[in-house]
């Protein structure tokens, strides 16, 4: 049998670092082995819970689905597609939503953190807290189980929603399995490496922070810019520098060679300057992105041939969930088996 892979981003802003190296990258590397079947996609109801600029949904989306195929996704080979493009999962997502105990979503870190908030704020803890935001892990759990994914290449910030799926699966096919496995129970991929990618401030980089490293916006000025502004410590050019406390060096270990990670540690520790060590990491960066910025380019300038590329990943897709939901109606009774 083959191993299903799955994976998805939220379309709401620019890719940046965290996002190739958390998710793109070791999904494209999964899709190449042998005897996996892999399914990607741009999460584009997960945005409209945290952005109501649709003019911004549109063109994440766009440069999402730009940089999946920059990064060397075969689309003859991965199942690619838009996640509003496949309506049975939002028709899955009631069917779990029906099964998920409130008390579990009770305890998401997305919705504890809006409390947390909140709270500190000394304003009504579900201040601001939409419906949306708060059962987020259910529609990531339908995205997860409609194509029954084993495993799921994501971040570590995602993998208290893998744990959601699995316990929502388990619950759903407990309650209408009667002997069969509706559901595969997903595992979530993290490469340790590059868990966390800090930001430019060193707390993990994200568009909710505004500190990130874009991939492709702006080119390799934007990037040389952007790394010139990682925080260091005040250590002057010639003292040794703490390379494992320094964002710049986990910035570098995550896409250097191990062999190039010893070699920039032992610099650091011998007194490169921060600012060498900040073109170093440019260096480094812009060798890995330069080959994919002009694919980028091209696929940002024809719009026409994403969507081409995304309607036929989605009529593949549909295919399967279409199938999927005819048997689960049936498990729930709202259509007689046929
Ligand atoms: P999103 O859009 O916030 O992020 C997309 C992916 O990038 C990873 N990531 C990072 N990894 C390491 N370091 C960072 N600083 C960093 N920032 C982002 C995230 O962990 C994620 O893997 N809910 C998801 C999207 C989603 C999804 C799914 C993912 C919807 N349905 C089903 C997997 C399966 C999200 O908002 O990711």
């Amino acid at each position: 049998m083959k191993t299903r892979v799955l994976t998805g981003i939220t379309t709401t802003g620019t890719p940046h670092l965290g996002n190739y190296a958390g998710a793109i990258r070791p999904a494209i590397e999964a899709s190449r082995q042998p005897n996996v079947d892999a399914y990607f996609f741009m999460a584009d109801y997960h945005a409209l819970i945290k952005c109501e600029d649709p003019a911004r949904v549109a063109r994440s989306r766009l440069e999402i689905a730009a940089t999946w195929l920059a990064g060397g996704l075969d689309v003859d080979k991965v199942t690619f597609y838009r996640q509003s493009d496949i309506p049975e999962i939002l028709e899955l997502c009631w069917l779990l939503t029906c099964v998920t105990p409130k008390g579990l979503m009770n305890r998401a870190h997305a919705y504890k953190a809006s409390v947390d908030q909140n709270t500190a704020r000394q304003v009504d803890p579900d201040d601001g807290v939409t419906m949306g935001l708060f059962s987020y892990p259910v529609l990531m759990a339908a995205d997860i189980l409609m194509f029954n994914a084993h495993k799921v290449p994501v971040g570590r910030d995602q993998v208290q929603h893998l744990e959601m799926a699995r316990d929502i699966a388990q619950r759903f096919n407990h309650l209408y399995g009667q002997g069969k496995e509706f559901f595969v129970l997903p595992e979530a991929q993290v490469d340790d490496e590059v868990a966390t990618l800090p930001g430019l401030d060193g707390r993990k980089m994200s568009k909710s922070y505004d500190n990130t490293i874009p991939l492709f916006e702006g080119g390799s000025k934007a990037m040389r810019q952007a790394i010139s502004r990682i925080v260091t410590d005040s250590r002057q050019p010639g003292e040794p520098k703490d390379a494992e406390a320094s964002h710049v060096y986990a910035l570098y270990r995550a896409f250097a060679t191990s062999s190039q990670a010893s070699a920039f540690k032992a610099a650091l520790e011998g007194g490169l300057a921060w600012g060498e060590a900040k073109e170093a990491l440019f260096a480094l960066l812009d060798d890995i992105v330069a080959p994919m910025r002009d694919r980028y380019a091209q696929l940002m300038a024809d719009p026409q041939q994403i969507e081409d590329i995304l309607q036929a990943g989605a009529a593949k897709a549909r295919r399967e969930s279409a199938e999927l939901m005819g048997a689960l109606r049936e498990a729930v009774g709202l259509r007689q088996p046929s």
